[in-house]
C-alpha cells in the first residue's frame, strides 16, 4: 500500500499510470473508514486498472460550530481496511497542502444546494465541490464513486461534473446499514448506547414511509408530518428537516408519483445524522 501525502508526488504517480494508458477509479472519503466506505471501495476495483482513495478531512466543508476538530481519524486501521479490500494507494494530504496560505478559488453548485443539509450547513456543499473538484484534478480519475448515504452531495457532485464538463463517470453506491438499519457513519462513533439506539428513528421513519406509499399514501405532506411525529417521539432526537424531494434536482415534490426521495436529517443528542430513501409508486 502506497500512501502519498504530497500533490507533486501524487501527480507524479497519475502520470505514470496514464503514460502506461491505465485507468484509475478514485473512492474520496474522509477516513475512519466503515463497511460503507469499503463498499465503495469493493464496487470501485473491478471498474479501472488502480484503486486510489483519498483520505481528507476537508476543512471547507466544515462550518463553525462542527466537529472537524473533533471528527474521528485513524490512518493505520484505515490503511488497513484500505488494503483488505484491493486499494492499492492512499493519497492523504494535509490541510496546508491542499489550501495554502492566500487559496481564494472555491466552486459553488448552485440551486441544489439551496434546500436540504445545504439550508442547514450553510456553505458545506461549497466545501464539498472544491475539493472534490481538487481531487479530481490531482489524480484524474476516470471513475470516482459516492455514496448513496449522502444523496444530495451525489446530486451536487454530478451536477458539477455535468456543468463543469469534467472527465470523469461519477457512479453511485447504495447505502450499506448496520443490520438494524442505522445507516453507517463514521459519526455513529460520537453516540452513546442509548442514543444509538434512539438513532434507528431515521431508518424506521424512512421504511414507514416507505410502507405508506405502497399501501397507497401520495401526500408528501402527510408522509412528512408522520415522519416528524415519529421523530419527535423519540427522546434526545430532534429534526433539523424532512423532506420529500425528485430525485435529480431535488426539488420538493407534493405528491408521490414515480420515483421520489424522502431525505432527513435528525440531532440525535448533539449528533446531527442524515438518511435518505427511495419512495417508490408502482
Ligand atoms: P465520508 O463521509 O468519509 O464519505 C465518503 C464516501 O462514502 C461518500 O461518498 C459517502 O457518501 C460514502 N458513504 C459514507 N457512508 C456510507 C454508507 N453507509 N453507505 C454508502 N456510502 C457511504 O462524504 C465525504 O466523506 C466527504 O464529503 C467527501 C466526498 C470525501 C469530500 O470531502
Amino acid at each position: 500500500m502506497e500512501i502519498i501525502r504530497e500533490i507533486p508526488a501524487m501527480k507524479a504517480w497519475v502520470r505514470a499510470v496514464r503514460k502506461r494508458g491505465e485507468t484509475i477509479c478514485l473512492v474520496p472519503t474522509m477516513g475512519y473508514l466503515h463497511e460503507g466506505h469499503l463498499g465503495l471501495m469493493r464496487m470501485g476495483g473491478p471498474l479501472a486498472d488502480h484503486l486510489v482513495i483519498s483520505i481528507f478531512v476537508n476543512p471547507t466543508q466544515f462550518g463553525a460550530g462542527e466537529d472537524l476538530a473533533t471528527y474521528p481519524r485513524d490512518l493505520p486501521r484505515d490503511t488497513e481496511l484500505a488494503g483488505s479490500v484491493g486499494v492499492e494507494c492512499i493519497f492523504y494530504p494535509g490541510a496546508g497542502a491542499m489550501y495554502p496560505p492566500g487559496y481564494c478559488t472555491y466552486v459553488e453548485v448552485e440551486d441544489i444546494t439551496e434546500g436540504l443539509c445545504g439550508a442547514s450547513r450553510p456553505g458545506h456543499f461549497r466545501g464539498v465541490a472544491t475539493v472534490v473538484a481538487k481531487l479530481f484534478n490531482i489524480v484524474e480519475p476516470d471513475v470516482a464513486i459516492f455514496g448513496e448515504k449522502d444523496y444530495q452531495q451525489l446530486a451536487v457532485l454530478r451536477k458539477m461534473v455535468e456543468d463543469l464538463n469534467m472527465n470523469v463517470q461519477v457512479l453511485a453506491h447504495p447505502t450499506v446499514r448496520e443490520e438494524d438499519g442505522l445507516a453507517m457513519s463514521s459519526r455513529n462513533k460520537y453516540l452513546s448506547a442509548e442514543q444509538r439506539k434512539n438513532a434507528l428513528v431515521l431508518s424506521r421513519a424512512l421504511l414507514q414511509a416507505r410502507r405508506r406509499v405502497e399501501r397507497g399514501e401520495r401526500s408528501a405532506e402527510a408522509l412528512k408530518a408522520e415522519a416528524v411525529r415519529m421523530i419527535e417521539q423519540t427522546p434526545e432526537s430532534t429534526v433539523d428537516y424532512v423532506e420529500i424531494v425528485d430525485p435529480v434536482l431535488l426539488r420538493p415534490v407534493e405528491r408521490i408519483e414515480g420515483r421520489a426521495v424522502m431525505a432527513l436529517a435528525v440531532r440525535v443528542g448533539a449528533t446531527r445524522l442524515i438518511d435518505n430513501m427511495t419512495l417508490e409508486t408502482s
